[in-house]
């Protein structure tokens, strides 16, 4: 739990032996001083799209200022332009733990994991299988659900509906020698379940399939190591995790070369760039590195003694992971008093391992827009809806009755946000 004197000035917090300072934190986001009918605005809408920090910003302005030109022409700005995507690269690698070779730039996740399937997919036959699950986002279902057209078989995995975990008796069940790969996101941006995607890995590769993950919900809360984890693709969102609006993938060097993504002829023929299909949104690409960057510069700021970009990434992780803990317990106790609400997936502390800040609920009879809105009028920016987990959101059985309403929690929430929250749906529900 976060002491009580956290809760109306920006303080320093103990992340373990590290320091996590929040006032420096929120000053690094200009959006955060919003206000909305005199109330400061609360940014719990971070799963669908987290605030920017300056140094994002800056980055994106530089860029039209100093260098804005197509890529490989004889001249300055273009010469910068590629100098730009080469940093990029190296800044994602570092942030997926890999080589920057490896890192592909695209418009979004789903656009990229789209692209990513069809190529994948030209080397699929009729009977071949793909294991997706009840608890993804539809952009890791979707894109393999097209390959039916080709007479690939799609099977899903179920989950435990009680807490909201995949079900993995029934993956290694819906796992056999058919399977060419296995999707499975890291986390669930509805439930925030974190899935065993390492364990996973070694199943899909056990049975000589393919392993993607969908990272996206994951990535502004926990450090991602591709490595580690072995997987073959793993995809996330920069707009997730403090970036511009854009996509990333990671793909093992030998697929990146292997799988033949569908282009025009004259644009180059190697990976990573043979996937980047058309001019890419340049200014965007040189805001990603100003996030990984600022990640980066956090990681410092709570513990100086880090040695290279990745370390500090580890430590800005490590303080960030307490930090949110802290403000979720506070969030799951404080909804649990509140008459008629019913908390989807983990809300035990000691499982807080299995599971991210981000947290959904239904109140009442109450219809998830209606509360959405009292909040929004408070300046309490929350999410109601099925947030495109259409199968969980069919599963659980809300779909036809608004979904959830969905808090989610990053690293510049407060204490005092989380207690605003509580207050106002105390009051909303005695209204
Ligand atoms: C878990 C997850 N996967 C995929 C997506 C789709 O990402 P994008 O908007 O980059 O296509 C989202 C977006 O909300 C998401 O939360």
């Amino acid at each position: 739990m976060v002491g009580k004197e956290t809760m109306s000035t920006p303080v320093m917090q103990s992340a373990g032996t590290k320091t996590f300072e929040i006032g420096w934190v929120r000053e690094q986001f200009p959006s955060l001083k919003l206000q909305v009918n005199g109330h400061a605005a609360a940014f719990l809408d971070g799963p669908a799209g987290t605030q920017v920090p300056k140094q994002v910003m800056d980055a994106i302005q530089n860029y039209f200022v100093s260098a804005n030109a197509n890529t490989y022409g004889a001249f300055l700005t273009s010469r910068r332009t590629n100098e730009m995507i080469l940093s990029a690269r190296a800044a994602m690698a570092d942030f997926f733990n890999c080589d920057a070779n490896d890192v592909v730039f695209g418009p979004n996740m789903t656009t990229i994991t789209f692209a990513l399937a069809r190529a994948i997919g030209r080397e699929l036959k009729a009977g071949d299988e793909i294991v997706v699950t009840t608890l993804d986002h539809d952009a890791n279902v979707a894109p393999w659900r097209a390959l039916e057209e080709k007479g690939v078989v799609i099977r899903r995995v179920d989950i435990r509906e009680a807490d909201c975990t995949l079900d993995l008796d029934d993956l290694k069940r819906k796992i056999s020698s058919k399977t060419k790969l296995v999707a499975v996101g890291y986390a669930s941006n509805m439930v925030g379940t974190i899935n065993p995607v390492l364990e996973i890995t070694k199943l899909a590769h056990a049975a000589g399939a393919l392993m993607f993950v969908d990272a996206v919900h994951y990535a502004p809360h926990g450090l991602i190591d591709v490595k580690a984890l072995d997987c073959d693709f793993l995809v996330c969102s920069p707009y997730k995790f403090f970036g511009p609006h854009m996509g990333t993938l990671y793909g093992k060097r030998e697929h990146l070369q292997r799988f033949k993504p569908y282009k025009v002829r004259p644009a180059p023929d190697v990976s990573p760039e043979c996937w980047e299909t058309g001019t890419q949104v340049q200014e965007l690409i040189a805001g990603i590195a100003a996030a990984v960057d600022y990640i980066a510069e956090l990681g410092r700021h709570c513990d100086p003694t880090v040695k290279n970009r990745r370390e500090a990434l580890l430590a800005a992780y490590r303080a960030t992971h307490q930090y949110e803990t802290g403000l979720m317990s506070r969030l799951i106790e404080g909804l649990q008093t509140i008459p008629g609400v019913q908390i989807f997936g983990i809300t035990d502390a000691k499982r807080f391992d299995e599971r991210c800040s981000t947290l959904s609920f239904r109140l009442g009879h109450h219809h998830p827009t209606e509360i959405a809105t009292f909040l929004g009028e408070l300046g309490i920016f929350t999410w109601d809806g099925n947030f495109y987990a259409l199968n969980l959101s069919e599963c659980l059985g809300v779909e036809q009755r608004g979904g959830v309403l969905r808090v989610g929690l990053v690293h510049y929430n407060t204490a005092e946000e989380v207690d605003r929250l509580l207050a106002a749906l105390h009051e909303f529900v005695t209204k």
